[in-house]
């Protein structure tokens, strides 16, 4: 099957393929744009950017400043292109100030989830950035469709329908993991299409759970999506921005590696059985103190690790520390690779 471009708001994109923001660093500069000038959506991961030294004490303002330095160098090294954006966790205490400086930046879309992104329109205004909430379920879809409509008059430009064995944070309920085809991305998929045709919205819809090539992405076309958006099949790509050490980790591990556990976020995260991982399970709390506060969420005198600490520990190939998040398809995951091998892949009939 030759693959349909994708049209979302005034962008037009070769392929239907949207690079997952991945964070800490995996949606990198470098990732983003080599998947722009590839043909694809190359997205920024806004979490925590910046010298973590000087975030201690200045957290918002060297966030804010890093995004901003991480757009530009995209933008420049993919000669200016369109179909350059960043995701934004809505679960952030400095979502505010991270929506902003994409606006200043002028991003070309954002993509926002791990948590409802009911205040995005108020603070992009009247930008021209196309919106794109991420969500799994159809009832959150209808929440977000009507505060957006009520409150600020504006429509979402697309949907990205995350499933139950995608990967990172998880918007279900562990009974639901439980079993997944209760949940499965055809019955998501008509629940946000009867929410669309409800609310007269007719925008693409993308679907995010384990693609990792051509095949799927026509798997997900045929059940009726537009496009996709690839995560854990990009972690081992040469443009993700995290220390060799962390990628090997992946390209190592197995399916049964994989488990589900509490994030600090509040939510399930779906993660690869690692030291860190192994402490947290056999009920061990990680000795740290909290100097940034970056999550709305987190209590750091109940959580059992800081998030943003593993996270960093993951950018630099800090196995024993680092936190591996992951989605249902590791076995696939087989080689340290540069993103254009996937792209090229698609080429054809
Ligand atoms: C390592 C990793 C980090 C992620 N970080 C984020 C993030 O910062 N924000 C977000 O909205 N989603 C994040 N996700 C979820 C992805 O955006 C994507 O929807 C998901 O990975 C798709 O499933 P797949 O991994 O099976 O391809 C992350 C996923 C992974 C695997």
């Amino acid at each position: 099957m030759k693959l349909p471009s994708l049209k979302i708001r005034n962008l037009e994109i070769k392929y239907p393929v949207i690079q997952a923001g991945m964070g800490v660093s995996i949606g990198s500069a470098e990732l983003a744009a080599a998947v722009v000038k590839l043909g694809g959506m190359g997205t920024i991961a806004s979490v925590g950017l910046g010298d973590p030294e000087r975030g201690k004490t200045h957290f918002v303002e060297v966030c804010s400043g890093e995004l901003a330095n991480v757009i530009r160098r995209a933008r420049s090294l993919s000669d200016n292109k369109p179909n350059l954006g960043v995701n934004i966790m809505v679960a952030l205490s400095n979502y505010r100030e991270i929506v902003e400086t994409s606006v200043q930046e002028k991003v070309d879309y954002i993509i926002s989830g791990a948590g409802l992104p009911l205040l995005l329109p108020e603070y992009v205004g009247d930008a021209d950035i196309a919106l794109i909430p991420v969500i799994s379920s159809g009832r959150a879809y209808e929440v977000v469709v009507k505060t957006w409509l009520r409150k600020y008059a504006r429509k979402p430009d697309a949907v990205i329908i995350e499933g139950p064995l995608c990967g990172g944070h998880l918007g279900f309920t562990p009974e639901m993991l439980a079993h997944p085809e209760t949940c499965s991305m055809d019955i998501l998929l008509k629940e946000v299409k009867e929410v669309m045709a409800r609310y007269g919205l007719d925008h693409p819809v993308l679907a995010a759970e384990g693609v990792t090539g051509k095949e799927d992405i026509e798997r997900f076309l045929k059940m009726g999506y537009d496009g996709v958006q690839v995560g854990t099949h990009f972690i081992t790509t040469e443009e993700a921005g995290i220390d060799a050490k962390s990628k090997q980790v992946l390209i190592d591990a197995s399916n049964e590696d994989i488990v589900v556990i509490k994030s600090p976020v509040g939510l399930p995260v779906r993660v690869l059985k690692t030291p860190l991982v192994k402490r947290v399970l056999e009920g061990g709390k990680e000795k740290f103190t909290c100097p940034y506060r970056c999550l709305r969420s987190c209590n750091p005198a109940k959580s059992l690790f800081c998030i943003a600490r593993a996270l960093l520990a993951t950018k630099n190939g800090d196995v024993e520390h680092g936190l591996y998040m992951v989605g249902c398809r590791v076995d696939d995951v087989k080689k340290i690779y540069p993103v254009k091998e996937f792209f090229d892949a698609l080429e054809g009939e």
